[in-house]
């Protein structure tokens, strides 16, 4: 039952009311009433004319016995006609009154009003009778004789109708009570029932709304001990739906940035939002993008997607001109497209659409990430349902949004930084080990093939998250940097090492490792798994599958797997590659040399991948000579 409803039902009820009544009582009130108080004159007027009539009867009886004088006979006799006829008039007005009453609203009363109208009518025939003795030239005692008994008549009449009418009153005042009744009674439900609504409105849901929003003033978004009222009008059950809607989110907002709150590294704000939103929404990707404003470009950052690896992902970019998001720039506003297959056909050129329709991805959300007045990127939220996204999607998103975007800018500027002092750490391995920027792209290249093959395989011993490639990527190029280390006589020295060289030169891994061991020190605080992929690499891509590797004789699955991957792109690479202290092997007699440290040095499941795509290691071995 809606409060509404009920309001609309009590108004029309009270309007039918007051009409019915309005209506019911002009009939009994004014109708009736006026005939029922002129009534009550006339039967008072009639009871005392026949009382009046009882003295000219009187005095014609008293003449009759002792004297008689035909002028005093004459002149009371007149005074009985003129009486008789009044009470004629009378009864005859009467009897039209009652007519009348009755045409209007008295037919429940029919039986009686009959009555009293026969009764009426025999008043009026004995009337007559006596007036017409009158009117004959007879002896006085016989015309007394004759009408005496109709003087009786007319007596005993007028009382039964004097008694009949006060009956009939009666009864009437007993309706126009009942009905009086009857529609007070029924006005008090109306108000009761508005009543009800207002108060449980002011008792119950005004201080429940009260305090909910007082909660929400000071941030408590656990509402477990606000107390629902038991609701009643689907009003109210709107009311406790939004408030706790409110609450929800809330709630959902707080966790999030609880979340990343913990957070330094952007993928890891990414993902963590990825879950929580696939969980909240029922999305199926979350994507992050950031706006190169030099370059005029839109830079795909990173992105999550369920169920497989992501197309449109990093190191995807695109002009900003050739993409929608180039008005999101200005306008600075989210955009809600439904139909991506629809715009992919007007747009059949865009790669980044292309590019979702891999993924099978129908429906976007994208909010522009703002800081001040300038866009420095763009979140998207996506799912494989077309139309999916409603203007609650986009409200709650817009919140989000508005919590997170410092948090994305700073691990973002972070990631910068970081980027920053890795590529920094590999240009000085670079100039320190004689070593090409070309030999740092191809190892870097092998490494992350190898590794999206590995995600492609799904091996169960050899798991790895997209996430996982990026910092391969990110830290291939830096695994030598211990070489910064090992003195120039030993790292340039074209010939074969002495034991003692050798020695030296077998610590370049623990260098490496313990720089960014300390690194990891002074980071640990933020976040313990900071540069440990950058770790790993370093330390051990000289370890070898059976043990004997160094700096610490880690042992085939003991080895971290990314150092294993980068051990393979590495070796591959040195054995292709002419070194200060030795020349190039051919690619094809290098393969034969990778296969043969197969389960010796390397790990033979990456090498039998390594070999397998060979043509794709071609690729890349052709494209930086
Ligand atoms: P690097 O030149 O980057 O070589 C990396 C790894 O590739 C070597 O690790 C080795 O496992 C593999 N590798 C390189 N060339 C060949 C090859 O011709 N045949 C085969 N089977 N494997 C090869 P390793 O041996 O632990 O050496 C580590 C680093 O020590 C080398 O890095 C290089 O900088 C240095 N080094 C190794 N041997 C010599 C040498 O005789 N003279 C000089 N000056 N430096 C050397
Ligand atoms: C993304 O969705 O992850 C990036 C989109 C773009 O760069 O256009
Ligand atoms: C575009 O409009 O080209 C990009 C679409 C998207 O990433 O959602
Ligand atoms: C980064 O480059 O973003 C962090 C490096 C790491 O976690 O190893
Ligand atoms: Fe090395
Ligand atoms: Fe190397």
């Amino acid at each position: 039952m809606k409060i509404k409803n009920l309001t609309i039902v009590a108004i029309i009820l009270s309007f039918l009311i007051i009409l019915t009544s309005i209506y019911v009582n002009f009939d009994l009130v004014v109708n009736v009433r006026f005939y029922v108080d002129k009534n009550n004159v006339l039967v008072e007027q009639i009871n005392e004319d026949n009382l009046k009539l009882q003295i000219p009867v009187q005095k014609l009886k008293d003449i009759n016995e002792y004297s008689r004088t035909s002028v005093s006979i004459a002149i009371i006799k007149d005074n009985a006609m003129d009486l008789i006829d009044s009470m004629q008039s009378v009864s005859l007005e009467l009897k039209n009154n009652l007519a009348t009453m009755n045409d209007i609203s008295l037919k429940r009363h029919n039986a009686a009003v009959q009555t009293i109208s026969s009764k009426l009518l025999q008043l009026q025939i004995n009337l007559d009778q006596v007036q017409f003795v009158m009117n004959q030239n007879m002896l006085l005692n016989e015309m007394l004789n004759t009408s005496d008994e109709n003087l009786m008549l007319i007596s005993e009449l007028i009382d039964e109708i004097d008694q009949d009418y006060d009956d009939l009153n009666l009864v009437i005042l007993n309706d126009l009570t009942i009905v009086l009744n009857t529609m007070f009674i029924l006005l008090m439900i109306v108000v009761a029932s508005l009543f009800f609504g207002l108060i449980r409105f002011v008792y119950f849901q005004i201080p429940y709304i009260v305090k909910g929003l007082n909660m929400l003033g000071d941030k408590q978004y656990h509402n477990e001990t606000l107390k629902i009222p038991t609701p009643i009008f689907v009003e109210e059950k709107e009311i406790h739906n939004y408030i706790d809607t409110v609450f929800e989110e809330n709630r959902f907002i707080e966790d999030i940035k609880e979340v990343l709150l913990k957070v330094y590294v952007v993928e890891d704000a990414v993902d963590a939002l990825f879950n929580l939103l696939k969980e909240r929404m029922g999305i199926d990707r979350v994507g992050l993008a950031f706006v190169d404003y030099n370059r005029e470009m839109i830079v795909a950052e990173y992105g999550v997607i369920v169920d497989r690896v992501i197309k449109l992902g990093p190191g995807f970019e695109v002009p900003f001109v050739r993409t929608s998001l180039y008005d999101l720039i200005e306008s600075r506003k989210p955009m809600i497209n439904n139909d991506l297959e629809e715009e992919f056909k007007k747009r059949p050129k865009s790669s980044s659409l292309y590019l979702l329709a891999q993924e099978e991805i129908k429906s976007n959300l994208i909010l522009p990430l703002t800081m001040g007045n300038a866009v420095f990127g763009f979140l998207f939220l996506s799912s494989r349902e077309k139309d999916f996204f409603n203007l609650n999607h986009l409200h709650l998103a817009e919140k989000i949004v508005y919590e997170i975007k410092g948090l994305l800018n700073r691990t973002y500027f972070t990631k910068v930084v970081f980027s920053k002092i890795t590529s920094g750490f590999s240009e000085l391995v670079e100039k320190k080990d004689n070593e090409t920027g070309e030999h740092i792209l191809r190892m870097v290249n092998y490494s992350t093939l190898l590794a999206y093959k590995l995600i492609e395989k799904n091996h169960p011993d050899y798991q790895i998250q997209e996430r996982m490639v990026l910092e391969i990527e990110r830290n291939a190029a830096v695994h030598d940097i211990g070489k910064v280390g090992i003195p120039d006589s030993i790292l340039k020295k074209p010939g074969k090492l002495t034991d003692e060289e050798w020695e030296i030169m077998r610590t370049h891994p623990i260098i490496g490792g313990d720089i960014f061991k300390s690194i990891r020190e002074g980071l640990k605080a933020f976040d313990p798994e900071l540069y440990k992929v950058s770790e790993d690499i370093t330390r051990y891509h000289h370890e070898k599958w059976n043990g004997e590797g160094y700096p610490h004789g880690l042992k085939g699955h003991e080895i971290p797997l990314v150092a294993r991957i980068v051990a393979v792109a590495d070796v591959f690479d040195a054995i292709s590659s002419k070194r200060i202290y030795k020349e190039a092997f051919e690619v094809e007699e290098s393969f034969q040399i990778l296969k043969n440290m197969s389960g010796v040095n390397l790990d033979p499941y990456l090498v039998e991948i390594f070999i397998e795509n060979k043509s794709e290691v071609l690729k890349i071995y052709e494209k930086y000579k």
